[in-house]
């Protein structure tokens, strides 16, 4: 973490050039054109993933959250945090120099947001961060965004626990993660793609989707493919092609 190889893709980049953004190097460009290839609804299923992240921040905002520790929050693009909850408090983290040194720009003139390089393994470090002390105050309900980001990392399982520790009652935590349950016939191709340019992959059923919420409460309607979390119209493609779960849960 910390340093910027351009020679290498990185999933901040690969996402940013599916999303039609223009913070990324060649190597990603041509990592991202190889699993359009294969899965030619990747791009598709990244603003769907992107059109939950702006979904699950205003029910957030709605149940009266006001600040939001977005773990894995890429480079910005179009609707993020702070603008989806205008006046709300929010601790960018990102283990991505260049999706950090982004979202600082786009911040200079938004105190009551901040852009961290961090690793969402190391919560110590992310929660102890002097701006996200500022932020996010810790008795205060926080909703613990962590979006499209748990499907790289194979053992999440202690800093999920110690950032649910940290959450106090009628905090949310939301996140939507990739899977294979579906069995598309590319997605060992995608695998494979990320794999060699060094991420790590793993994708999770839906059981082991759920089991991330232990000690939450699964806010309705449970564990659903993306689109089908709180739709803001009815649904014109097969869900499923989002290729990942959607939850919110809340702490008791
Ligand atoms: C697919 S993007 C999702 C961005 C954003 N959350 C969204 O859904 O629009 C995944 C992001 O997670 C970040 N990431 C991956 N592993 C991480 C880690 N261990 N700590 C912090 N960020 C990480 C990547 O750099 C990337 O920006």
């Amino acid at each position: 973490m910390g340093e910027i190889d351009p020679d290498r893709a990185h999933p901040a980049r690969i996402y940013d050039y599916l999303l039609g953004g223009a913070c990324n190097f060649e190597p990603d460009r041509v990592l991202a054109e190889r699993i359009l290839e294969v899965m030619p609804g990747a791009a598709e299923a990244a603003r769907v993933n992107r059109a939950f992240l702006r979904r699950a921040v205003r029910y957030c905002a709605d149940q009266g959250i006001q600040q939001f520790l977005d773990l894995g929050s890429g480079i910005p693009t179009v609707g993020n945090v702070h603008e989806t909850a205008p006046g709300s408090r929010v601790a960018y983290i990102d283990n991505d120099p260049i999706a950090v040194a982004h979202s600082e720009i786009e911040l200079a003139d938004t105190p009551t947001a901040e852009a961290v390089l961090g690793d969402l393994c190391d919560p110590d470090g992310v929660l102890d961060a002097e701006p996200v002390r500022r932020l996010i105050k810790p008795d205060e309900p926080v909703a613990v965004l962590m979006v499209a980001v748990l499907h790289f990392i194979p053992e999440p399982y202690d800093a999920l626990a110690r950032y649910v520790a940290a959450m106090p009652s009628g905090s949310y935590l939301a996140l939507t993660h990739g899977t294979v349950d579906t069995k598309p016939p590319s997605s060992g191709d995608v695998i494979n793609l990320y794999e060699n340019s060094g991420s790590s992959v793993a994708p999770r059923s839906r059981e082991e989707v759920a089991a991330l919420c232990d000690g939450l409460a699964i806010v309705e309607p449970g564990v659903v493919w993306t689109p089908e979390w709180h739709p803001d119209a009815p649904l014109t493609a097969d869900p499923r092609d989002a290729m990942a779960y959607a939850v919110v849960a809340r702490k008791p």
